[in-house]
């Protein structure tokens, strides 16, 4: 097969959820605290070895404002691959998520490889959106910034992200644009899952 591939990849999700950030992490290695929200949508291009292989990502970083959900379709049609984020302290960006991989369920590229990304994992002391069942009786430790905290769980959590993703077929990775956890590996991830030339 071909040993250097190019593959346009789009990133998708709620206004805030760290789109630019998860780029900007992966192209730059950079974060900046107050990013400003992107007007239509931000071209960037970053190459990754898989293997003996490389991949070039060509990718287009959309604007989460709805009044630019119009455009999508431009930046999605045709592309290999999809990075579908939310932010895990936000119950209402997971719901935006879900209706980003409708659509790219309905309209986009039948192969398109799809990630879903639970953005801002650091954070987690603000955590809405469970990544996995967390069982009834549950003793859940977490550390603040200055203590140490524990809560028992009182009601099932629901089965959020892991499952939702698996029964789409999309893989699902926590990341953190701040931290940089698993912001290069969601790419890579992607680019082995790419189908071959
Ligand atoms: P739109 O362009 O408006 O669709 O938003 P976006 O999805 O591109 O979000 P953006 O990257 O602009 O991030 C929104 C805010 O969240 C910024 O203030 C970021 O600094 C912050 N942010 C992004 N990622 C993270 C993260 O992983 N952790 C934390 N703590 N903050 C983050
Ligand atoms: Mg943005």
């Amino acid at each position: 097969g071909n040993k250097n591939m190019n593959a346009k990849l789009v990133l998708l999700g709620d206004v805030g959820a760290g789109k630019s950030s998860l780029v900007l992490r992966f192209v730059k290695g950079q974060f900046i605290e107050f990013q400003e929200s992107t007007i239509g949508a931000a071209f960037f291009s970053q190459t990754v070895a898989v293997n003996d292989a490389t991949v070039k990502f060509e990718i287009w970083d959309t604007a989460g404002q709805e009044r630019y959900h119009s455009l999508a379709p431009m930046y999605y049609r045709g592309a290999a691959a999809a990075i579908i984020v939310y932010d895990i302290t936000n119950q209402a960006s997971f719901d935006r998520a879900k209706k980003w991989v409708q659509e790219l369920q309905a309209q986009g590229n039948p192969n398109m490889v799809m990630a879903l990304a639970g953005n801002k994992a650091d954070l987690i002391d603000a955590r809405k959106v469970a990544a996995e069942v967390i069982p009834l009786g549950t003793k859940l430790k977490y550390s603040s910034s200055n203590q140490d905290m524990s809560k028992i769980v009182v009601q099932d959590r629901k089965p959020e992200a892991q499952t939702y993703a698996e029964e789409n077929g999309l893989f699902f990775m926590e990341t953190s644009a701040k931290t940089a956890l698993n912001v290069n590996d969601v790419f890579s991830e992607i680019a082995k899952r790419l189908p071959r030339l």
